[in-house]
């Protein structure tokens, strides 16, 4: 099985189960997993089995649709209840990337929406019926155009890239980070696609290594030449350098541009900034969120300390009884940001 052939998240409409690459296996191992309960859906989310803004988005959206296609509620009012509570529980896995709450309030739309175009011509069940339809049709649409819209990221990054390039990115806004492609992976897909010799520099990542374990296994899969580099050693690449532009991913960006991502990156566009390398945020347009002022209204995800002293190692590596600090994400300031690329085209931070 080739990574790069399998969508990372998909609706097996047979089965009525939402499929997934276990994402914590990889890259050892490519395992499918199928859920069709909210509580295994939940901890897929909370653990990392799907994670990426982007695919966590469409994952919530194609769950609520799988659960409410199995609910066995008889009464349009407990067919209602049922769903609000099991899309407030999904909202609250994970509270950075917006995408989650942005997906879940798109299907409460549908439901709200479709009860209130038909009138009483329906009964309960033949109403349950309709939305059910709704949310399958919203679920599927919200996959194809997260395709769509990583496809265009690609078009529009690629062309800020030229033959020779060396190209660093941090964490995992990958192919396995949203359906296909990725977002600041696709310019990198697209660039190669194109024939451009390019070499990309990946991030490891600390704590969760989604750059050696993720981003330098689906590149690598896909043929593109490939680096892993502990994070800390980004700046030096950008001193030698071997470094002409920056992609990262993100969770979510305030109205002003701050940008929350994945750990470590505001120090990258702190050191990017420093030795003049242009540095991009790759960001659907669902990910920009209006209603967030600035970077300090963002959410922060604080994890699991043993995720710093202890995963990844046959024994502890720190000692018991200290403090751990685990932030899962940090805000890069928008002054540091180059231009996003969107699925709207490259815009500057007060563009957006
Ligand atoms: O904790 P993760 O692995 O979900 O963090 C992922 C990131 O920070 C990505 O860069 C971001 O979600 C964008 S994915 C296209």
């Amino acid at each position: 099985m080739n990574i790069s052939e399998i969508d990372t998240v998909a609706l097996n409409e047979e089965k009525c189960v939402v499929d997934i690459i276990d994402q914590t296996l990889l890259p050892n191992e490519i395992k499918i997993i199928s859920l069709s309960e909210k509580g295994p859906m939940f901890d897929a989310i909370k653990l990392l089995q799907v994670r990426g803004a982007p695919a966590i988005g469409v994952f919530a959206a194609m769950a609520m649709y799988v659960l409410a296609e199995r609910s066995s509620e008889q009464t349009l009012a407990g067919f209602n209840s049922e769903f609000a509570s099991n899309r407030e529980y999904l909202n609250s896995s994970r509270p950075t990337a917006v995408n989650l709450s942005w997906a879940l309030k798109k299907m409460q739309n549908v439901v709200d929406t479709t009860e209130n175009s038909f009138d009483a011509e329906y009964n309960d069940s033949e109403m349950i019926k309709k939305v059910v339809e709704a949310l399958h049709d919203e679920a599927v649409k919200i996959r194809d155009d997260d395709i769509d819209t990583c496809r265009k990221i690609g078009e529009y990054g690629a062309s800020l890239i030229h033959d020779g390039d060396g190209i660093l990115t941090h964490c995992n806004a990958g192919k396995l980070a949203t359906v296909r492609y990725g977002t600041a992976t696709a310019p990198m897909y697209l660039a190669y696609e194109k024939g451009l010799d390019i070499k990309v520099y990946c991030d490891e990542t600390r704590p969760l290594l989604q750059g050696a374990r993720l981003t330098s296994f689906e590149l690598s899969a896909a043929g593109i030449d490939t680096t892993l580099n502990c994070d800390n050693m980004s700046s030096s690449l950008m001193k030698a350098g071997k470094i002409n532009i920056i992609f990262v991913g993100c969770d979510r960006v305030a109205a002003n541009g701050d940008t929350a991502n994945k750990i470590g990156t505001s120090l990258l566009a702190i050191a990017a900034k420093y030795y003049g390398v242009p540095f991009y945020v790759c960001a659907p347009y669902s990910t920009i969120d209006k209603a967030t002022a600035t970077g300090a209204d963002i959410p922060i995800e604080m994890r699991d300390p043993d995720e710093v002293a202890e995963m990844w190692y046959e024994k502890r590596m720190a000692p018991t009884g200290i403090h751990i600090y685990n932030p899962a994400f940090d805000v890069t300031d928008h002054k540091l940001i180059t231009g996003f690329v969107t699925e709207r085209g490259i815009l500057r931070p007060d563009e957006l």
